[in-house]
């Protein structure tokens, strides 16, 4: 028998109980590992819960408790949750964590110390939920070098976005009925301002990189800006906007960024809707990949954390390597990157735009006094340069 101990009851530590002990003979007969839930750590009580006797409100009950092999985090945050994860380490037991504030801020240190101490640290549900994206990239993709990297990382983004594209509205408006239904949070700030997207696309970066990608380095802007004409102007241009979170590299430059984005039809992520979440990977072997499906939820992502369960159980006392060191890989800076740009400007500054920037095309997509047009690739510093000194600037999107 292998223990296991939940830290946080709430909507995923309460979906990672009901699949191990629900599916305990499942996961049984398809691993050969018995795993059972001997505590839940909550400074609740739950009373008529199904697993009410496991809950335990003193997190030394787990430490101490030499039988628990394995320790799950899904308390969210960095406080308590990294004393917690760190002293469960240092004692030799391994952890899995759906918590990607935790990963992206203390990710090569907790990875550090359960090298040292033959456990493992598993964090498969920080991104993209349920979708398996971390195994693939530390196991499946390990002979090939990764060059790219670029997914709709938020789900509540994603709904916001979609809904504004289906029914016209404006962004505050579907916020509001999004909180209402319980699809965003009453304060939407990590999601809507692109903070959640940035700290997952920071993860994957430093395991496709071996280095440590500092969140607080990728340049991060959200959707609150994105107005119900903008859409008028993609469907236009047969285009959707997607707030993406990208990562490039040639093996010395390393660029990232999260922004909404102008994406085209031929593009997988075109089509990516509602809460789902996609990721395309590309190697210098396989090329490009895609991974899809539900990026949060309670059964989606105990889904990912029960799979670094049986992981952890298949490999007590052997720690799994994984390439990610806490040296800081250098991001180049947003100014070097290169694309082209949407712009919508009033009418009166059309010819002003024709002069100052190689227009590739202009749009009309019906919006009274105004006209768009798309750059040719210029670099962001030279953008920034042009966009300030003309009139008449109504906004900006980038391309994908
Ligand atoms: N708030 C996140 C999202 C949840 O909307 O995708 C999963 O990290």
């Amino acid at each position: 028998m292998i223990y296991a101990a939940v830290m946080g009851y709430g909507t995923i530590g309460s979906g990672v109980v009901k699949v191990i002990e629900g599916h305990h003979d499942y996961i049984s007969k398809k691993t050969g590992k018995d795993i059972r839930v001997k505590y839940i750590l909550d400074l609740r009580e739950f009373p008529g819960d199904p697993y009410e006797d496991l809950i335990v409100h003193d997190v030394n009950v787990i430490m101490d408790d030499p039988e628990i092999d394995i320790v799950v985090e899904t308390m969210g945050g960095t406080k308590p949750a990294y004393d917690f994860v760190k002293r469960a380490l240092l004692a030799g037991k391994s952890v899995c964590t759906s918590n990607k504030a935790l990963v992206a801020a203390y990710g090569p240190e907790l990875l550090k110390i359960a090298e040292k101490r033959n456990a493992n640290f598993l964090f498969e549900a920080s991104v993209g939920g349920g979708i398996p994206i971390i195994r693939p990239l530390n196991t499946c993709l390990t002979a090939d070098k990764i060059i790219g990297i670029q997914g709709i990382l938020n789900g509540t983004t994603n709904y916001i976005l979609t809904r504004m594209e289906d029914e016209g509205l404006g962004f505050e408006e579907v916020l509001k009925d999004a909180q209402a239904l319980g699809y965003a949070e009453k304060d939407p700030t990590a999601d809507v301002d692109g903070f959640d997207s940035c700290r997952k696309i920071a993860i994957l970066s430093s395991l496709a990189c071996g280095k440590t990608v500092d969140y607080r380095h990728i340049y991060t802007e959200g959707i609150r800006l994105i107005t119900s004409e903008d859409f008028l102007y993609a469907r236009a241009m047969g285009r959707s906007i997607k707030l993406i979170a990208s990562m490039y590299t040639d093996g010395y430059d390393t660029h990232a960024i999260v922004a909404p984005m102008m994406v085209e039809k031929s593009d997988p992520l075109y089509s990516v809707r509602d809460v789902f979440n996609a990721i395309k990977v590309t190697g210098d072997v396989v090329d490009d990949i895609m991974f899809y499906g539900k990026g949060a939820g309670s059964l989606p992502t105990s889904s990912a954390v029960v799979a670094d369960v049986i992981d952890a159980a298949k490999h007590i006392g052997i720690n799994l390597k994984v390439f990610w060191n806490d040296e800081e890989l250098q991001l180049c800076g947003i100014e070097e990157q290169k694309r082209k740009f949407f712009v919508r400007v009033k009418n009166s500054a059309k010819q002003a735009a024709a002069e100052q920037f190689e227009v590739e095309e202009f749009i009309d997509a019906g919006v009274e006094d105004e006209t768009a047009f798309v750059t040719a690739p210029m670099t962001e510093m030279a953008f920034a340069a042009a966009v300030g000194s003309l009139p008449g600037v109504i906004g900006r999107i980038r391309m994908c």
